[in-house]
């Protein structure tokens, strides 16, 4: 008997954009007869409204949230002869941005109960790196699923070393500490708008936000050859460029978001409820901080059998991220770790598990995962 349909896909990228299609569809038809189609207009009005709606930074537009990250490295003078730390349990992104600039990445393990980068074992990397590493010379936390990283500590820790902190704001547009965004704290932090994250563009796009406006200068020409006039490369840059489509389509989801955020919390809670009584954990929340639930996160010992179950009652879900980088083919054997080996971060990708999780699911799809999960 083959599987009944999925009726709750874990991510649904259309739905965002077919809640949002006249106005879309309008700021497509007016870019395509604009006539102008790589940073424009566009581009500029939504770097203005993002950095407005984020506040105290600069926003630089560019091509997607590795781009990002490494525009942001590469402006703060990584490269060659020096190392970045940051974690394993992650998009590989992160640490293929760190290598794009001809870095070294050092891993650091995770707080088991927040899937962040754990402050104490990163103060004794700092204190002590591994052997056979360039310097230390940049830390990228990484706001994951959503959850801000412990910021405090981590910055604390940078700042008796003198290094630099790039937050990874790919999964936490909006997320905030106190009363402030994350992608503010730090001199740099990178963006994503991938169709599925909070923000999410229809195809690729990401974003440095920078606090200092000389350093925005620089990462603006960084992003085209280094260009500040045309033409004239006064520093070795890259090609790295938000087109004007993504730009005037981010514009209008840009309006939503905070109330796409909303709704994203609202469904959390309900999946806590529904799993009250149940075997797993609800994701834990962090004091002081506002989750913007990029997604939700359950741990399952026997992952394979609740995927199993949830599939078959048409529920999809997603794994982020069935192995962390240390252990990925590509960087298994010769990437550095801290000391504990990331082994909170093995054990996290064997038992992390995503259900749906996006703010244009119904209430009667939200119902209809709350029920699967109680019949657990
Ligand atoms: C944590 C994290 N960092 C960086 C990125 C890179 O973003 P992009 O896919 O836009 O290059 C992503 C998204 O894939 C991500 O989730």
């Amino acid at each position: 008997m083959s599987a009944p349909p999925v009726t709750v896909p874990q991510a649904n990228p259309g739905a965002g954009y077919r809640a949002l299609k006249p106005e879309i569809d309008a700021a497509v038809a007016r870019v395509l007869e604009s006539g102008w189609y790589v940073l424009g207009q566009e581009v500029r009005s939504f770097e203005a409204e993002f950095a407005a709606w984020l506040g105290d930074a600069v926003a630089i537009g560019c091509g997607n949230g590795t781009d990002a990250l490494a525009l942001a490295l590469r402006a703060l003078g990584l490269g060659p002869g020096t190392s970045v730390a940051t974690v394993s349990h992650t998009a590989v992104a992160t640490v293929a941005a760190i290598e794009m600039v001809g870095a070294t990445p050092v891993l650091i393990d995770i707080e088991p109960d927040f899937y962040t980068m754990d402050p104490t074992e990163l103060a004794a990397v700092l204190d002590r790196p591994p052997a056979g590493i360039p310097p230390i010379r940049a830390v990228v936390p990484v706001h994951l699923y959503g959850q801000p990283a412990a910021l405090d500590r981590i910055m604390a820790a940078c700042r008796r070393h003198g290094v630099p902190v790039i937050e990874d704001c790919a999964q936490a547009h909006g997320a905030t500490i106190g009363d402030r965004k994350v992608g503010t704290f730090t001199e740099a932090a990178a963006f994503s708008f991938y169709p599925t994250k909070n923000l999410g563009a229809l195809g690729d796009g990401g974003l440095v936000a920078a606090r200092d406006a000389e350093l925005a200068a620089h990462i603006a020409a960084l992003r085209q050859y280094g260009w500040r006039t045309h033409y004239i490369s006064e520093a070795v840059g890259v090609n790295s460029r938000l087109d004007e489509l993504q730009a005037a389509i981010l514009r209008v989801k840009l309006r939503q978001l905070d109330a796409q955020n909303e709704r994203r919390r609202q469904i959390a809670a309900l999946y806590d409820e529904a799993l009250r009584g149940t075997s797993l954990l609800p994701p834990p929340r962090r004091d002081g901080v506002g989750h913007v639930f990029h997604l939700y996160v359950v741990r399952a010992p026997d992952r394979a059998a609740l995927q199993a179950r949830l599939r078959a009652a048409g529920i999809g879900t997603g794994i982020h991220y069935p192995a962390p980088v240390h252990l990925q083919p590509a960087y298994r054997d010769r990437i550095a770790t801290g000391p504990s080996g990331c082994r909170a971060s093995e054990a996290a990708a064997q038992q992390v598990l995503s259900l749906p999780l996006y703010p244009e699911l119904s209430d009667a799809q939200v119902a209809q995962v709350c029920e699967a999960v109680r019949r657990l």
